[in-house]
Parts: structure tokens; sequence; C-alpha cells
């Protein structure tokens, strides 16, 4: 989703601004640009561009232009197309610069009263109300500071801005209220940016503003206020991030070495949290034991990837626990009426934590009778950690690809610790010493599993001119297929559609023919008889069936069923295991096609509109 990044130095700040939009490329965007102060002159200059940060210094060419203090931006067109006239940052009056993030839901309505009161807007996105709407006050004689602080009263929505006035040509003003925003601390210069990531080059200090905060920021002085206006200290923390923890290494794309990180970051996940066959409450923070014993049922929360992460979760919780386990997408959980049985805990998934309909559905939450939310996430300092009761931290690492990998088998591996530590209380503590033991294997499983990359690439080749594929799979191997389809269709472009393998004669094997491959994960569990007479019925149709599976599922291929063997591994971390070859062919699959692998068309990284 877009990115900001502005600066207030003594040298010139263009090459760091161009460097952080680089760094936030992997959010997903459509067009850039970048606004300065001249030095002297105090002259606003902007540029800005439909398509992609290299395409923007080209056209800023043949030198970048000067100036100490600018901002700048990658915008994801939610109002308007992405072009050049809807690109950030919004100029009004030559005066005042705008870039933003997120959504003003009642922008139609301000359109209507500045276009009464003789403003001509020049695009169709809501981020020009703000800039006209403050630049309105500036002009009325309020200093920027003041001017934003008012024009902040009027907005409804969800946004992060970042301003600057040529008649103030020292400062930027910025703050945030739904959309994440930093404020990152150098040696005599200062810095806002959507994100640590865009900043990790020029300093490791940052103030992780609160909600509704405003920042006016200079070179040497950072004052901020709260919502109220009044002013605040807010703590300064160091990144344990490396600048380098976002670059390629030598990979193609980060969605590869992404996917190559999964046996380290599953160990890092694990690290320190399972000791003698047993999980450690203190993982999950202050309290997390007496909240552990109260919980009688999960609901979980989630959405796109993480969300079968908890589809996941929900086959283990019942099978392991004994505990009733529901799970929905964010977007819907707001929107309907719930009822909450005593003793539910709400599970909260994001890799972001920065997610808009998960965050708006653990406000909700809030109010309908959970006795407390734990939050799986990646980010420590995202706006989800803050807010829920417990975390649990995935140890992940920057997740650059938009296709999340890492992500999905780090929160799998979480959430087997919380399955764990709840089969505990519920009387079951030799299935928790079970669960601990295979939740180690995990790395060294996923390492053999990568082994496959080779037979895996050159099987890629078979779908690349394909419109359409299917995946199968059964039990809690069906949220697995689910998310080999996204990955397919998210990176590829690929239409793939996944289903429980006994609901194809329910509908879809219409769809069956020799152009359909069919993708199964067959491990060999209880349900493997049942799947592998699904897959009857797909060779009977013609279909090219792809089998994904396990040794002990002994199947061997013939004719049109071709079979990948996966590495044995025990039945509890069995969809991590099934889930890697799955990362890998669609990842191959797009490297064919030619796509942007790490940043596919249309989506974003973290979606922070609803
Ligand atoms: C798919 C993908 C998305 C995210 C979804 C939720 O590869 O990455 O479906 O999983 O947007 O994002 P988080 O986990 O940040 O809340």
């Amino acid at each position: 989703m877009c990115g900001i990044v502005g600066a207030c130095a003594q040298r010139d700040v263009a090459p760091l601004l161009i460097e952080g939009l680089r760094r936030l490329e992997y959010r997903g965007y459509d067009s850039a640009g970048i606004a300065l102060i001249k030095r002297g002159s105090g002259a606003l200059t902007r540029t800005r561009v439909a398509g992609r940060v290299l395409d923007l210094v080209a056209a800023l060419q043949p030198d970048l232009p000067e100036g100490g203090v600018g901002i700048a931006h990658t915008r994801w067109a939610t109002h308007g197309l992405p072009n050049d006239l809807n690109a950030h940052p919004h100029v009004v009056a030559d005066e005042v610069a705008l870039v933003h993030n997120g959504i003003i839901e009642n922008h139609h309505a301000l359109r209507e009263e500045l276009t009464e009161g003789g403003y001509q807007f020049t695009s169709e996105t809501d981020s020009e109300v703000a800039a006209a709407l403050i630049q309105r006050y500036h002009a009325a004689g309020e200093d920027l500071l003041s001017a934003v602080q008012r024009a902040l009263k009027s907005f409804v929505g969800a946004y992060a801005f970042a301003v600057l006035s040529a008649r103030e040509p020292e400062r930027i003003v910025a703050c945030r209220r739904g959309s994440p925003l930093v404020v990152g601390i150098g040696i005599g210069e200062h810095f806002v940016a959507s994100d640590v990531t865009a900043l990790l080059p020029v300093t490791r200090q940052f103030i992780f503003l609160e909600e509704g905060d405003v920042v006016a920021l200079e070179r040497e002085r950072i004052a901020i206020y709260d919502a109220d206006g009044r002013p605040v200290e807010r703590p300064v923390r160091t990144s344990e991030l490396a600048p380098d923890a976002v670059e390629r290494g030598g990979y193609r794309h980060f969605m590869h070495k992404e996917i190559y990180e999964q046996p380290a970051a599953v160990a890092e996940t694990l690290e320190g949290r399972c000791v003698g066959g047993r999980v450690l409450d203190a993982a999950l923070g202050n309290g997390a034991a007496e909240l552990l014993d109260r919980t009688e049922r999960l609901h979980i929360v989630a959405c796109g990837t993480s969300y079968h992460a908890g589809m996941v979760a929900r086959y283990w919780s019942e099978h392991y626990a004994g505990l009733p386990c529901e799970v929905e997408v964010a977007s819907e959980f707001r929107y309907r009426s719930h009822v909450v049985p005593p003793g539910t805990l709400l599970l909260v998934i994001s890799q972001s934590g920065e997610t808009a309909d998960v965050l708006a559905a653990l406000r909700e939450a809030r109010q309908l009778g959970y006795f407390a939310v734990l939050a799986i996430c990646n980010v420590p300092e995202s706006s989800l950690v803050r807010e829920a009761d417990l975390t649990l931290l995935t140890r992940a690492g920057p997740e650059i690809g938009v296709a999340s990998t890492k992500a999905f088998t780090t929160q799998l591996t979480a959430l087997l610790l919380v399955v764990a530590a709840l089969a505990r209380r519920c009387g079951r503590a030799q299935q928790e010493a079970e669960l601990v033991a295979a939740l180690l294997k995990i790395p060294a499983a996923l390492e053999r599993t990568l082994a496959l990359e080779p037979q895996i690439a050159a099987l890629a080749e078979r779908f690349v001119d394909r419109q359409h594929a299917l995946f199968l799979g059964r039990g809690v191997h069906y949220p697995v297929a689910l998310e080999g389809a996204l990955k397919l269709k998210e990176i590829s472009y690929i239409h793939a559609e996944a289903y429980p393998a006994g609901e194809l004669k329910h509908g879809p094997l219409a769809l069956v023919d020799e152009q359909m491959p069919v993708v199964a994960v067959a491990p060999h569990d209880d349900l493997l008889d049942k799947l592998l007479s699904n897959l009857e019925e797909v060779r009977a149709r013609g279909g090219q069936l792809y089998v994904f599976a396990d040794g002990a599922a002994q199947l061997r291929a013939q004719g049109r069923y071709t079979v990948i063997p996966v590495p044995d591994a025990p039945a509890a971390i069995s969809p991590l295991i099934h889930t890697v070859p799955l990362q890998l062919l669609a990842y191959h699959v797009a490297v064919l096609r030619g796509t942007d692998v790490d940043k596919p068309r249309n989506l974003a990284k973290s979606v922070t509109v609803e």
C-alpha cells in the first residue's frame, strides 16, 4: 500500500528519499512522486509519474533536484486511476505539498464544500481534498501545524499525511490515524516514513507515533502533539533490523529469498519458547498463563494468507486440544451480528499488524464480550501488537515479496505453539509433548523440502500456458490447497481455485478436461484413500494430475498422473511441509510467465485501507 518518506536535513535529501521509496516498493504501488523545498528561494518543486520509482528517477534527470526538506510517495490507487495527475505529492497554490496514505471517507462532502468555495480540483483523489483544506486554513493565516490540526478535525477515515509549506521551508508536519507512521532520528536531521525499512540506511532510532499524533519536524527539533493537541513525549526505540535486512542477497526475487529463509525463520520463531516438551506460557507475554487457563474456545480472524493459517489452526485446535474453534475473514467479521460464548479467546493473525480490516475487527470485537485478544504478528511495533492483550510474535524478519511465504509458515508454527499450550490445559499433556517434538523437526524438514526445487521448476513449464488450475486437498490440507491456489493466482495471474476434494463432484468436476491441470495435496493421512478416489474422478475425465505426496503415501506416477514426492514428516507439521512445494511452483510459473513476482499487479503488501 502507499508509502511515505520525508526528511529535514542539512544535506540534499532527494537521494535518500528516492532510496526510501525504493525500500517501500514492496508495499505495492502504481505511481511515485517527490516534492522538495529549494534552499534560498524557498520554492516548491514537485515531480510525479505513473509507474515505478525508476521512472520517477528518469523524470528527475539529468540531476536530482536540490533541497534539504522534502517528502516523497508511492501511491497505490484507491480514488482515481493510477495516472500522473492523481499521483502524489499534491500541491496547492504552489504553496502546500501533501502526501497521503489511507482513505478520507467523507471526501465527497469536503470536495463539494471546497469547490463551492472556489477551489478547482486537478485530480480525482481524496488526498487533494486534504491538501486543499490545509492550504485554505494556512492561507487564512494559520501556521502549518495549526492548519493541519484544524483540518484533521474534518476528516473521517484512516490516514497518514506528511505536509510541506513553502512559507515554512524548514519543516514537515506529519500525522497518523489508522495508517502507520514513524519518525526517524538522525544526527542534526529528522525523517518520517510509513515503515522503518525506508529509513534504515539513515537511522536506527525511531519514534512510533500513536493514533491521532501530529508531529512537527525540523532539522534540530521534533515536537509531537496528541489527538487533543497537547504536547507529548513518545519513547525512542532502537530498531534491531540490519540495513541489509531488506536486500535480496544473491536471489533474483525477494519471494525466492523468503521461501529459502523459512527453515531459519521457523527456528527463530521456536527459539526459547519450548522447554522439556512444554511450551513456555511466558512466550505469549505477561498474564498469558491466566488467560490461556480461561480459554474454552477460539475465534480466529484474519485476511488472505493469514486467514488460511487460521483455517489450519481450526483443525489443530479441535484435533489436538479438543477446543472448539471458528475462523472468519476479518472483512466479514465486522459486518454481522455475533454470539460470543463465555470463555472465548479472540485470536487475530496478521503478518503486518496494520491490515485495516483486521484492526477494525479487533476494535469491533472489544464490544462483543471476548475476554481477551491474542495477536500473532510479525511486526513488533505494529498497531495490532499495541492493541492486543497478548502477542506471540513470529520472527520471520521483514517480508518484502507481496506474496506471503515465510509469514505463513511462521504463523503456522506460532499457532501450533498456542494449540500445544492449550492442549495441556485440556488435560492432554502427552499431546503437548508430541506437538513440541514435531515442532522442533520443522526446520530440518523444510530444508529437505526445498531440495525439491529443480523438479518443481521443471514442472512449472507445464503450467506456463494454462489459463486455469484446480487445487485439491482434504482436512487440514484443504487450507494448504487454498494457499497454493492463492499463490499461483496472485503472482502468475493464472486463475486458480481450491476445493476440498470431496466437493469436486458437486460442481467443479464440470471444469475438468485435458486442458485443466489439477494439483492435489496428498499426504499419508486418514483421508488419503478418500482423496485418491476423488483423484480417480479427475483422471477418468482426462484431467492432468500433479500430486504432492509424502513417501508413506506410496503413490506411483503413470500417464497423466505425476507424483512429486514430498519428504516424510510428523502429521502435525505436514501442512507446513506441503506448503513449500506449492510456493515454489507458483514462483517458477510466475518467473516463466515474466510477471513482476515481488510486486504483482493491483496488489499491495500492507492493506491499510478497508
Ligand atoms: C497473500 C497475502 C495477503 C495477506 C493479507 C493479510 O500472499 O500476502 O493475502 O496475507 O493481505 O495481510 P496481513 O497478514 O499483513 O494482515
